[in-house]
């Protein structure tokens, strides 16, 4: 015993021990509640499976349910025939009351799809000009937004016209040049009002 008075070591300072305490329960515990509780305050907030990133809901521009029918016209059709789709007396013949728009749908959806020109009688008037096609500028959605537009206006009440049946059209008569008077009625049944 003696030797452990002589031991300046022992004497002076107790052995340095290296720290090893472990991290106290209640903090784990704390940790623990708090992983569990954003994970299931992300899943409350995003939904599962996970989403992540941009959740905003993307604005479909083109979607067909949102295209304005009348929006179309006013920008594509109206400077020739006219918001009141009355037309310009010798030059543009009126949308009301013609018996071409409120045929069978084709017809229309023809007609804006590849243009026309030659002689034509509208609502009893003869007229002798010529219409653009607009296929290249408009989509499906829009020329069936537009076509359902003047098939419902003005006096009009024929049934709306689908997408579908622009792709159809579309399709059969794919590269033609303007319709004439008489290739309509070669085409598509005229005598139905
Ligand atoms: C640049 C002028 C012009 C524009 C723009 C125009 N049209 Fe026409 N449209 C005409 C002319 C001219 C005729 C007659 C062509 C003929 O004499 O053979 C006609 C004929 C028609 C006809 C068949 C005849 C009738 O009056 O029912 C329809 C349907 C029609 N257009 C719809 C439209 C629609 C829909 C738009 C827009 C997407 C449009 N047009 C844009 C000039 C135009």
């Amino acid at each position: 015993m003696a030797g452990d008075r002589d031991n300046p070591q022992r004497r002076e300072q107790a052995e340095p021990t290296e720290g090893d305490r472990p991290v106290p329960r209640l903090v784990l515990m704390l940790v623990a509640a708090l992983v569990i509780w954003g994970t299931g305050y992300i899943i409350a907030q995003t939904g599962y499976p996970l989403a992540g990133g941009d959740s905003r809901t993307p604005v479909h521009v083109a979607d067909s349910a949102s295209i304005s029918g009348k929006a179309v016209y006013s920008a594509n059709c109206a400077a020739c025939h006219q918001a009141s789709g009355q037309g310009v007396p010798g030059s543009f013949p009126p949308l009301a009351e013609s018996r071409w728009v409120r045929n069978e749908p084709a017809l229309p959806v023809a007609i804006v799809n590849f243009g026309l020109q030659g002689p034509i009688q509208v609502a009893g008037e003869r007229y002798n000009g010529s219409m653009p096609a607009f296929g290249s500028q408009l989509s499906d959605a829009e020329i069936a937004a537009v076509t359902s537009y003047i098939r419902a206006q003005w006096g009009n009440h024929a049934p709306a016209v689908d997408a579908e049946t622009v792709k159809i059209i579309r399709k059969e008569h794919a590269g033609r040049s303007p319709w004439t008077a008489d290739a309509l009625r070669e085409t598509f049944d005229v005598s139905r009002e």
